[in-house]
């Protein structure tokens, strides 16, 4: 039992080296005990041994997977000049985090089913999109602690919400569901109308262009996004709340990256701590409800 436990170990330490790309420098020297095992304990460093410690994809930058399509978490919003720009407060968290580690930003823009591929592949340093820690996604990235708490909806038209007393009875083949692609809400649909038509399309704007037109039914959405999406078509309707056990929003992490997670988990607690976070989704809320446009289609909407 000692010995399979000191081989997990040495083996956690081999993956964890690896994951670090075996540089070591600027980790405490108390490491070892008569096995020469080593523990890197990130969360008693100093914030500049922490920075010196952390390893990215690209070295000096935090790489970031986002899915736009998620007001206000992300999205394009018009500047000055009408030219679309990535905007949200999962887009200003990502620079605060970069600034806080000392380095640069680069946002690469995808589906939202992409970003958690690109984070299990290694090619992203993290993910932000609006995660939500659900424990199947556990094995394929690390989780950071929640930023930001929000429950999940049944969304409808205005007028059709009396066929939806209950999900129960939205659980009907008569229904066209709608859900994204690779989130946990094509999950509740599953769970919640698996008799319905469940119909899975990649970008939220997608989703809410077919509820208004009629080809769905209904869907199920993140409340916070199904609210800012109703500032702009307020024929939208919220019907139903979805239970869900897993709230809130996490950051995806490369899984075994363990000194970026404790720096992400620290720039996120000194986010909220200063204030700056809080702002980040006031602002997100206004320009969200306010004149912005989409990615719909590989093309810019103005709305
Ligand atoms: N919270 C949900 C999930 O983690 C949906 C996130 C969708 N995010 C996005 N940017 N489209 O599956």
């Amino acid at each position: 039992m000692k010995k399979l436990f000191a081989l997990v170990l040495t083996l956690a330490l081999a993956l964890s080296l690896t994951a670090c790309g075996g540089s070591k420098e600027g980790t405490p020297a108390d490491e070892g005990g008569e096995t020469g095992e080593e523990t890197v304990d990130y969360t008693t460093m100093s914030d500049d041994e922490l920075k010196a410690a952390i390893t990215t994809v690209t070295e000096g930058t935090l790489t970031v997977a986002t899915s736009p399509d998620f007001a206000p978490y992300e999205f394009y919003a018009l500047d000055e000049n009408k030219e679309p720009q990535l905007a949200g407060f999962d887009m200003d968290l990502a620079q605060y985090i970069a600034d806080y580690l000392g380095l640069t930003l680069e946002v690469i823009p995808m589906d939202f089913d992409g970003t958690i591929m690109e984070l299990q592949n290694g090619n992203v340093d993290l993910g932000m999109a609006g995660y939500s820690p659900d424990p199947d996604r556990a094995e394929v990235m690390d989780f950071s602690d929640i930023y930001i708490t929000g429950g999940q909806s049944f969304v409808c038209v205005q007028g059709n919400e009396d066929k939806f007393p209950s999900l129960e009875a939205a659980n009907n083949p008569e229904y066209s569901i709608g859900a994204q692609v690779g989130s946990i809400q094509a999950g509740l649909a599953k769970e919640n109308t698996p008799d319905a038509d469940i119909v899975e399309l990649s970008k939220v704007p997608d989703i809410i262009a077919e509820l208004l037109t009629g080809k769905l039914d209904g869907a199920f959405i993140e409340t916070m996004v199904a609210e800012s999406y109703a500032t702009q078509y307020p024929e939208l309707s919220l019907v139903l709340e979805v239970p869900y056990d897993a709230e809130g929003s996490v950051v995806g992490v490369t899984k075994g990256n363990a000194a970026l997670l404790e720096g992400v988990n620290r720039a996120i607690a000194a986010a909220k701590e200063d204030g700056s976070f809080e702002q980040y989704v006031v602002e997100a809320m206004e320009l969200a409800s306010g004149e912005y446009a989409y990615l719909q289609d590989g093309e810019i909407v103005e709305q």
